[in-house]
């Protein structure tokens, strides 16, 4: 969650037993941190960092992380960029182990740079970016799709994820005006390719867990409920 989720959120979640954690969403290259800068002066909540410090800066987050911890779960970092340079140079990070291609956010001045959701419009251009990723990073590849974007096929966003050789892909089952998961998604995605797939939405007790799972999800992640640096349930109930 962008804003939200530094090395120290990251850190109090790995206790309670994630097997990965989640850095960012950052803006990385010169276009999205300009448009992340729009972003704030709407009010936004945003991390915000100057280009030639962005690495260095999510180098020290993992750290945090996993400098001086025996938890041995896998740190990754969501990223928005134009540009493959900075995401091969964050999966060349000690404490990195999962780069994460945003495809997922909807602010329109991310999108109109043809980023984060819009990528799910262009699939080519999504193989294309993801393809060129996982052949130069050092880490493990992950890919954020949101469902049910108007206009846009989830299976052939979620083969050509697959195909370019990403070793996940993360959905936001997103059910636009409910407030469950749209369970038949993820359903379909499964059925439809053997990728690694981490069901995300609206996840926020044991039942919703594990009805991402019964969908098919082969892991979940949780935002929302996990905003206020707690978990509403055990984990070790799932
Ligand atoms: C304040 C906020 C910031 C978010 N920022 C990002 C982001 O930077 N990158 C991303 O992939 N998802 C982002 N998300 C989406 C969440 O990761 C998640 O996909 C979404 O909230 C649905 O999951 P949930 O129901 O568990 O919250 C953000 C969500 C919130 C509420």
């Amino acid at each position: 969650m962008a804003g939200i989720t530094d090395g120290k959120f990251c850190e109090k979640m790995a206790s309670h037993g994630f097997d990965l954690v989640t850095l960012g969403g950052y803006n990385v290259d010169k276009s999205t941190i300009a448009a992340g800068r729009q972003i704030i002066q709407r009010g936004r909540t945003e991390f915000d960092f100057p280009e030639k410090e962005i690495i260095n800066h999510i180098k020290n987050q993992a750290h945090i992380i996993k400098g001086n911890s025996t938890w041995e779960g896998m740190v990754s970092v969501n990223i928005r960029t134009l540009t493959s340079k900075p995401v091969i140079e964050i999966s060349k990070l000690e404490d990195v182990d999962v780069v994460e291609i945003n495809a997922h956010c909807r602010q329109p001045e991310i999108m109109d740079l043809g980023c984060g959701q819009a990528l799910l419009k262009k699939p080519q251009k999504l193989y294309e970016f993801t393809r060129e990723v996982v052949n130069k990073v050092d880490s493990k590849v992950s890919v954020k799709i949101r469902a049910n974007v108007p206009g846009v096929n989830e299976i052939i966003v979620s083969k050509a994820v697959e195909d370019a050789g990403s070793d996940f892909i993360h959905v936001d089952a997103m059910k636009p005006d409910y407030d469950v998961a749209d369970y038949e998604i993820i359903t379909s995605i499964k059925e439809n390719t053997d990728i690694f797939l981490i069901g995300n939405n609206s996840i926020r007790d044991v039942e919703s867990a594990h009805h991402m799972l019964a969908a098919g999800a082969d892991g979940i992640s949780i935002a929302r409920a996990a905003i206020g640096g707690k978990l509403p349930f055990d984990l070790s109930m799932i």
